[in-house]
């Protein structure tokens, strides 16, 4: 296989990272990015090119990061919509200036990121789009509301998506992680908003501890988390010989979870099945 060139966003830590660790590991060119380049200095000198990429910066200036990046190599075959944070809270306290920022960063900025990118990829006829969805991205969780919402939006517009460059020679796979031990529920790319209702007090505060328990306790480890994504895009390793998916679930914690989703679903269908298919005119 030719070497491919890769652009991944966030990459100062986990998935990020190690993708780009990864990804060199076994000689493909990779434009590794950050919205601080000197978080990522180390990634330079393990052989990447680096590039400043704020996800939440204007379209436009996307568009001119896009071009810098498009002109390095020559090309971008695989663009890995990874940068995102996690906000904690419940949506009843949650302001429109919350909404705003948890969509920024990881719904608004992966589809304006993808825009940007897209032009180049449609011109060579070929590219492969991950956007790196979640656990939180098909199931909901108390106190979570901002952060679901914004990886299941994502998740949506992505699948809708995928039809729509298939044809064009474009491939794109949305990857759902479980638990991985990673900064992200580390102080300064999570935050926690507090509740001003009595009510909530009790959840919120159960949900923060277990949550501040779980981080740097998560089972998941990103660089073979990362790993298998690379393998996936690259066809390779325990994705040899196997059709591109169009979603994946990593880690045992939440393929658990996606197959009791998938079950529940079912008997859920069968229970109202007579309900659901009594509504058409007669
Ligand atoms: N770890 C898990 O358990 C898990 C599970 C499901 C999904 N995910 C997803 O995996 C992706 C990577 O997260 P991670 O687990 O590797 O956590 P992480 O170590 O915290 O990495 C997140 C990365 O995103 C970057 N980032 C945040 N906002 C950004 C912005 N506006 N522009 C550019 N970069 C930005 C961070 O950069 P700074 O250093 O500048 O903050 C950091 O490099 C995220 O989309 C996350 O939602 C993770």
């Amino acid at each position: 296989m030719a070497p491919l060139v890769w652009l991944i966003t966030g990459t100062s830590s986990g998935f990020g990272a190690a993708m780009v660790e990864d990804v060199l590991s076994r000689g493909d060119k990779v434009i590794a990015t950050a919205r601080n380049i000197d978080k990522i200095a180390s990634l330079k000198e393990a052989g990447a090119a680096i590039l400043k990429l704020d996800v939440t910066s204007p379209p436009e200036e996307l568009k001119k990061t896009a071009a810098e990046a498009a002109g390095i190599y020559g090309s971008i075959d695989v663009l890995v919509n990874n940068a995102g944070n996690t906000h904690f809270g419940m949506l009843e306290d949650a302001t429109p200036d919350d909404w705003q920022a948890q969509f920024g960063s990881n719904f608004f900025g992966p589809i304006y990121t993808t825009q940007a990118f897209l032009p180049y990829m449609r011109k060579q006829k070929s590219g492969t789009i991950v956007f790196i969805s979640s656990l939180a991205g098909f199931q909901g969780f108390s106190t979570l509301s901002l952060y679901c919402g914004s990886k299941h939006a994502m998740t949506g517009a992505a699948a809708s998506f995928a039809g729509e460059v298939s044809g064009l020679g474009i491939r794109t796979v949305t990857i759902n992680p479980g638990f991985f031990r990673t900064s992200l529920l580390a102080t300064g790319n999570t935050r926690y908003i507090d509740t001003r209702f009595d009510d909530y007090k009790p959840m919120l505060k159960q949900a923060y501890e277990q949550f501040e328990g779980i981080d740097g306790n998560q089972v998941g480890d990103p660089v073979k988390g990362a790993a298998r994504i690379v393998d996936v895009v690259r066809g390779e390793g325990l994705a040899k010989g196997k059709e591109f998916p169009a979603s994946l679930y990593l880690g045992p914690d939440c393929y658990a979870a996606a197959v009791k989703q998938a079950e529940d679903n079912l008997a859920l269908l069968k229970e109202w099945k007579e309900l659901s298919n009594s509504t058409d005119y007669s």
